[in-house]
């Protein structure tokens, strides 16, 4: 069978399309014919070798992807063949909260290969059932990106309606933050780059756009749209020092959900504002299996579709990396 590997050059040209052997199955796994992937910020980090991202030469990467079970270990119960599925980012974190052990083993990382390859096996617990309205392009976009949004605006963001949510771009996680934002009610501010962006912002029912190229001090936008109260929640997917403008404009009590590092590993922050404004940092690590369930019976509830940037086939799953490296509206997906 075929699948990608990363090269000892940590480039997206060096990627090796290769012959593998298909992989066994255990009686308490499932092997699942891949159907499509998407791709995320993260597996570009990985396949060029970014800090603690870098994975051993042979990697299989790309964490997110969907199929269908084409066979099942003698001792698997809640999964039938034909029954389509995505696998878990993080395979061990099934649900409660987040520890040592669950974290461990995310698809497509440092240690664990993902699955940018025709089959994958996978243990019986260490996938999920997707929403039978989404097609396999759409599911495929749901384990990092939409559950990472999920967990950071729905399970840690208290919103209500009329609460004030700011977002940063427009890439995978972002407009599935936005999803969630307008689905709970609140009024959401989105930042991007680009005014063709905006506008599909503005389609999906986005108030209040800004185009962070034109208005470099966004800031003021911001206290102004809120009558100086400051935003409620912030998806913070750029990270770094960019922190320190998400704590000029977050409202007193309010949260930022801490999950990307496009801007950095680190910064350097203002302490006494974190505690004088009461602002609770929250970091966010993708999400539970109970989390992704949870997700789903909103997605179905509200008929909620994942927004495709472009869908790449199999053979060109090149041409797709260097797509999200150039910038994504909303997912990037490969397709079997
Ligand atoms: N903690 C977790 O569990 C977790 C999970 C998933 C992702 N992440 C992280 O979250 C980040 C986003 O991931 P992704 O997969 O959604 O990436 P993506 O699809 O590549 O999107 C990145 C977007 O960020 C926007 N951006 C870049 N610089 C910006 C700035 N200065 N201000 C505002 N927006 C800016 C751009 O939007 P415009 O083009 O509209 O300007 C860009 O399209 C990455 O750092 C990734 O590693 C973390």
């Amino acid at each position: 069978m075929k699948a990608y590997q990363v090269s000892k050059d940590y480039s997206i040209s060096s990627l090796e399309l290769v012959d593998i052997s298909y992989p066994k199955l255990l009686p308490n796994q499932v092997l699942v014919k891949m159907k499509a992937n998407s791709l995320n910020y993260r597996d570009l980090m990985v396949v060029t070798g970014y800090s603690s991202w870098k994975p051993p030469v042979g990697r299989v990467p790309v964490s997110d992807g969907v199929g269908v079970v084409v066979e099942r270990g003698s001792e698997v119960t809640s999964l039938a063949v034909n029954d389509r599925v995505a696998g878990l980012f993080l395979p061990k974190w099934i649900d409660g909260k987040l520890t040592d052990e669950k974290v461990g083993g995310s698809l497509g990382g440092a240690k664990t290969d993902g699955l940018l390859q025709e089959y994958a096996v996978f243990n019986e617990s260490e996938v999920i059932k997707v929403p039978t309205f989404l097609s396999d392009v759409e599911a495929a976009t749901l384990p990092c990106a939409g559950l990472t949004a999920w967990h950071g605006v729905t399970e840690k963001g208290d919103l209500k309606p009329g609460s004030t949510v700011l977002i940063q771009g427009t890439g995978g996680v972002s407009l599935f933050s936005a999803q969630f934002a307008l689905m709970a009610g609140a009024e959401v501010i989105l930042l991007s780059s680009s005014d063709e962006k905006l506008a599909l912002g503005k389609k999906m029912g986005v108030k209040h756009l800004i185009n962070y190229h034109q208005m470099p001090a966004w800031e003021k936008n911001i206290m102004q749209i809120t009558a100086g109260r400051g935003v409620d929640h912030i998806v913070e997917v750029v990270g770094g020092s960019n922190i320190n403008r998400s704590m000029d404009v977050i409202a007193l009590d309010g949260t930022i959900a801490v999950i990307g590092l496009i801007g950095g590993l680190s910064a350097e922050l203002d302490t006494v504002k974190i505690m004088s404004r009461q602002i609770r940092m929250q970091g966010i690590e993708v999400g539970s299996k109970e989390m992704f369930s949870r997700m789903n019976e909103a997605l179905q509830h509200y008929q909620i579709h994942p927004i495709i940037d472009q869908v790449y086939p199999f053979e060109e799953a090149k041409s797709a990396f260097y797509h999200l490296e150039k910038g994504a509206t909303g997912k990037i997906v490969i397709q079997y």
